[in-house]
């Protein structure tokens, strides 16, 4: 079995079809539906207002922020309000100057490009796109050397909306040509338990109180999580209890999806664990836990740190990663026992 399959991932990106599915429909379609990160929806929503007062496209959103917190949703949402069809793609999708130009060509007046991902745009695709999101115009280069020309031709106005989960890679000149600027933060617990609530109704599952709440303290303030943790739950307490989600339904589905009381998965522990274990606490470098772990740098640095960080069991400094104390009573290790065992254990 590879290790992708034996781990519950509760922020995996879906592909399987169902599962695509049942997320869009839990998704909110109006700024009015949409629960927490207040600012930025009222921010967005007298943007999208004054734009369509105006009868102006509106300007360009970049949306940045850890994976399952809504960028997609405000995308679609934005897209709506604006009466306008969304076109989505994303950084990788477009390899080539030609990729991004068919779809800029086509694009109406007022259109929603959606680039999500938008800091793995390849170099050649991301300079299309300065004079298209500037003046509404593409650079068309002939020949080479000597011989090269360009012509300029124009588009239709459009907004594009960009997402990225690190903001701090996108270089400065595209960074500048967006005119908002959202960046999502994890949810409170209370909101959280909202979207639950809400996506319960639209699943047409039991849940009481209790029961939203404890998924709520565990869904690690991301709607995504929580909600997949939703259906999980939805499954045993449809088979071994009687169909109404409770705490103690919540408490034991959870137990057995490995997440423990406060959310964190076993690849959340086993980091920590890699930083006391084998680094003493830390500080080092997320090149050497990585191949510790046997994972993506780029994993850990979008799906396991960020909630980490903010939860505070671990610290970023300029030497390293380290363990907080914290980590190390959550975990139950005592801080001089940090690094003498040598063997990860199995959580
Ligand atoms: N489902 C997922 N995220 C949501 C949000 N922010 N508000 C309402 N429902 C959601």
């Amino acid at each position: 079995m590879k290790k992708e399959d034996s781990e519950f991932n509760p922020l995996a990106l879906e592909h399987d079809e169902e599962e695509v599915q049942l997320r869009r429909d839990l998704r909110p379609k109006t700024f009015l539906e949409y629960i927490g990160q207040k600012q930025i929806v009222e921010m967005l929503s007298i943007a999208v207002e004054a734009a369509k007062k105006r009868g102006e496209v509106l300007d360009h959103v970049l949306l940045y922020g850890p994976p399952g917190l809504g960028k997609t949703t405000l995308a679609h949402i934005i897209a709506h309000e604006m009466e306008m069809p969304l076109i989505h793609t994303s950084g990788p999708a477009l390899e080539k100057g030609g990729d991004l130009l068919s779809i800029l060509t086509h694009m109406e007046n007022g259109n929603v490009l959606f680039i999500d991902e938008i800091h793995r745009l390849p170099k050649v695709v991301e300079e299309f796109l300065y004079p298209a999101m500037e003046d509404f115009a593409v650079d068309i280069i002939f020949d080479k050397g000597m011989n090269a020309r360009s012509y300029r031709s124009k588009l239709e106005p459009f907004t594009l909306v960009g997402a990225t989960t690190r903001a701090g890679l996108l270089s400065a000149p595209l960074r500048e040509r967006f005119g908002i600027f959202c960046s999502l933060d994890f949810y409170s617990e209370k909101d959280v338990e909202k979207v639950i609530l809400r996506s319960a109704v639209i699943l047409d599952i039991a849940i009481d109180k209790e029961g939203a709440q404890e998924i709520a303290r565990r869904a690690r303030g991301t709607p995504r999580i929580a909600n997949r943790l939703l259906r999980r739950i939805r499954d045993y307490a449809q088979v071994r209890a009687e169909g109404v989600i409770t705490r103690k339904v919540a408490d034991d589905a959870l137990a057995l999806e490995g997440i423990d009381e406060l959310g964190l998965t076993s690849l959340d522990k086993r980091f920590l664990n890699v930083i006391i274990q084998f680094y003493k606490g830390g500080p080092v470098g997320l090149e050497a836990i990585a191949a510790t772990l046997q994972e993506e740098p780029d994993t850990l640095v979008d799906m396991v740190e960020p909630f980490l960080l903010k939860a505070g069991f671990l610290a970023r400094t300029s030497s390293g990663r380290k363990a907080t104390e914290l980590a190390y009573k959550h975990l139950q290790i005592p801080s001089h026992k940090a690094g003498k065992q040598m063997e990860l254990p199995k959580i």
